[in-house]
């Protein structure tokens, strides 16, 4: 793409004339935007740049592996991957609002990448993924930077505290243009193809208090589902798919014996910008055949349901 490689000189010249001499940190969530905006970086500034990658505990399975595969051992970039699952699931012990849940979450992750960004000596500039879309509902703090804070979505977003210039090299992009200069900078197509991923996690996926219990139950389920996903050739045709576990047990029959345990839901939806949606309409031998192996393979689920819900009037996470 023609285009692509254009923008892509561009930016890289741009970064240059910005950074300087200047040191640059940036967080990675291991969704798309972060991450192409790290790899022009980096291409802009090699090693000036340290990648910082908080992992909450929230994340599904193997997330923390591939972004360490990636960007440590492909791209060689400096990258701090800090294990903080503890100090998260615990400060989330028995809180069962979400919007408590996402306080939480966001202001644990502003003080756990403070932390690394201190260890690795401070940086002059924060590097971001914002969009263009993130751009215009952002709001400017009195003084300070153009910050997103997409009121309690972006846990990225981070407080006028930490005094670094922001590098937002995608400022001008939107969502399938990123994807083309992810393509451009040969990212692989199962990191650029991804579907959004809340930063808050599986925490809003477990209705209720979360356990890391539950969340290990969650991530099995999870992941058998979006293989199955990929496997019938499907995952493109979705917007988002994931499971949801439920506080709620009921009872089922294992053998001779009756179990009672937790019920999965699971959710699809196609949708082209996240505020309308509709469920995805998977055939019926499709939910049979994941419910099948869910039960049989996931201890604590005994059910399995699917959400037909549109949003609106629903959204598309539970919580
Ligand atoms: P809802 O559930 O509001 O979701 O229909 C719309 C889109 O936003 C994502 N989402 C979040 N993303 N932090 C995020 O970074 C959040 O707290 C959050 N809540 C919802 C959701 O996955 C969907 O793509």
């Amino acid at each position: 793409d023609w285009t692509m490689a254009a923008f892509r000189e561009q930016a890289i010249a741009a970064i240059r004339r910005q950074v300087g001499q200047g040191r640059v940190i940036c967080g990675l969530s291991g969704g798309v935007d972060s991450s192409v905006a790290a790899v022009l970086i980096h291409e802009a500034i090699g090693e000036q740049l340290t990648c910082i990658f908080v992992d909450h505990g929230l994340l599904r399975q193997g997330e923390r592996e591939e972004v360490e595969r990636l960007f440590r051992g492909h791209y060689n970039i400096p990258l701090v991957a800090r294990d903080a699952s503890d100090l998260f699931l615990g400060k989330l012990a028995g809180v069962d609002d979400p919007e408590a849940k996402r306080k939480i979450i966001g202001a644990t992750f502003i003080d756990v990448f403070e932390e690394e960004a201190a260890k690795v000596g401070g940086a002059d500039f924060l590097a971001q993924g914002t969009l263009y879309p993130d751009v215009i509902e952002s709001v400017s703090f009195a003084g300070g930077p153009s910050v997103t804070i997409k009121s309690h979505h972006n846990v990225g977003g981070l407080p006028e505290r930490m005094r670094m210039q922001l590098v937002e090299p995608l400022r001008e992009l939107f969502k399938d243009e990123v994807r083309a200069l992810g393509r451009e900078l040969g990212l692989p197509e199962t990191l650029v193809g991804r579907h959004p991923f809340p930063g808050p996690g599986l925490a809003i996926r477990i209705p209720g208090p979360v356990t890391p219990e539950a969340c290990a139950i969650l991530r099995k389920a999870d992941a058998i589902y979006l293989e199955e996903i990929r496997k019938a050739g499907l995952y493109d045709a979705i917007w988002q798919a994931f499971a949801v576990l439920l506080p709620v047990k009921t009872v089922g029959v294992m053998g001779d014996a009756r179990t009672y345990d937790h019920v999965l839901a699971l959710r699809a939806v196609t949708s082209t910008d996240g505020m309308t949606a509709d469920s995805y309409p998977f055939d019926h031998s499709f939910l049979s055949m994941v419910a099948t192996r869910i039960v049989n393979e996931v201890r604590g689920v005994n059910r399995v349901v699917y959400d037909v819900t549109s949003k609106p009037p629903g959204t598309i996470e539970w919580e």
